[in-house]
């Protein structure tokens, strides 16, 4: 009691704070996101994604030494897919020589030992634009997940460490799992997304994407955001069918996802700030009406209090820039 307990003892000067601080950043918590597209010398800035690009194979390679030579160390492939090789399918998903797998190589041969992620769902190959098959207007899951697991072996054979299943079919992860096992690729990982939101924050990626769906709208596979207690039920059975890591999506509007999970679930607990969040950002950060590293950094140090230890951000770089301030 006062005039015994002073609370602000403990806020004195920066250094004490910094001895008492519960949560601390590392740029070894990151997974950098990154866009890849077809041809060379390909640098393109995404434009509701300001500071961010699509990049070539050849640009791809410098971005992966660059980003492990300022301790950035995990990295997550999204391709971008001409229109010509779409299809209901996403057949070209299956590809040995598909640009994705091709990423793989290229961040594997310039990096050996750089954490390679993969994202796995049929949106960017879809004529539709869903992360599933179409039928009649419906998503399938059961064929669904056939060809998640196919996209998923592929991966791991071209040197993938994890595949990050994103697409919420139900039972993907337990198809994931068996069919790395039955081809003896048990060291491949599973960072499932498994609390994923139907959730507005998603723009800005559909158009570095090109990904938007043709016809509705994700909330027949994605979770509906009114609910709380379905984020552990998903969850928990994706560790049941063999996820390692498990994700949350997005990330700042759903920190008590995070806590409630955080309190449920041994397994590493990652956070998406997804690109509507950056995007918000650097809008507010350009007309100066919010200091952008003060807010990244408070945003970042938010995820890891609700309970992630690894966030998933197109701040990454900031973040390393920010910490070495
Ligand atoms: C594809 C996928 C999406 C994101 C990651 N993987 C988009 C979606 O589900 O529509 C969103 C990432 C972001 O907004 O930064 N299944």
């Amino acid at each position: 009691m006062f005039p015994l307990q002073r609370n602000r003892r403990l806020r004195t000067s920066a250094a004490v704070r910094e001895l008492v601080q519960e949560y601390k950043l590392s740029s070894t918590d990151f997974i950098v996101p990154l866009f890849v597209v077809e041809g060379s010398k390909i640098k393109e800035e995404i434009p509701s994604m300001p500071d961010y690009y699509r990049m070539s194979l050849d640009i791809l390679e410098e971005e992966a030494k660059n980003l492990w030579d300022i301790g950035l160390k995990s990295v997550l492939l999204f391709v971008k897919v001409p229109d010509l090789l779409k299809n209901n399918e996403g057949t070209e998903a299956l590809n040995s020589n598909g640009l994705m797998q091709k990423a793989i190589r290229c961040v594997k041969k310039a990096v050996p030992e750089m954490v390679v992620m993969t994202d796995v769902a049929l949106d960017p190959y879809s004529s539709y634009g869903h992360d599933g098959i179409v039928k009649k207007e419906e998503i399938e899951n059961d064929q669904t997940i056939e060809v998640l697991a196919k996209m998923a072996l592929s991966h791991a054979q071209s040197g993938a460490d994890f595949v990050a299943p994103s697409d919420m079919m139900d039972g993907r992860i337990e198809h994931i799992r068996e069919i790395l096992e039955m081809n003896s690729f048990p060291h491949t990982g599973i960072m499932s997304y498994s609390a994923k939101y139907a959730s507005s924050f998603y723009g800005p990626f559909r158009d570095a994407l090109d990904s938007a769906p043709g016809f509705g709208d994700k909330k027949t596979y994605q979770m509906d955001f009114h609910n709380r207690k379905e984020a552990i039920t998903e969850t928990l059975l994706d560790i049941e069918e063999g996820a390692d890591i498990v994700m949350v999506k997005p990330g700042i509007a759903y920190l008590d996802i995070i806590r409630d999970l955080s309190e449920q679930v041994e397994v590493p607990i990652a956070a998406y700030q997804v690109s509507g969040e950056y995007a918000m950002l650097k809008a507010a950060a350009d007309k100066n009406w919010i200091d952008y590293d003060a807010l990244v950094y408070e945003q970042l140090i938010a995820f890891k209090r609700a309970g992630a230890s690894i966030i998933a951000s197109y701040t990454a770089k900031d973040a390393v820039r920010i910490l070495n301030a």
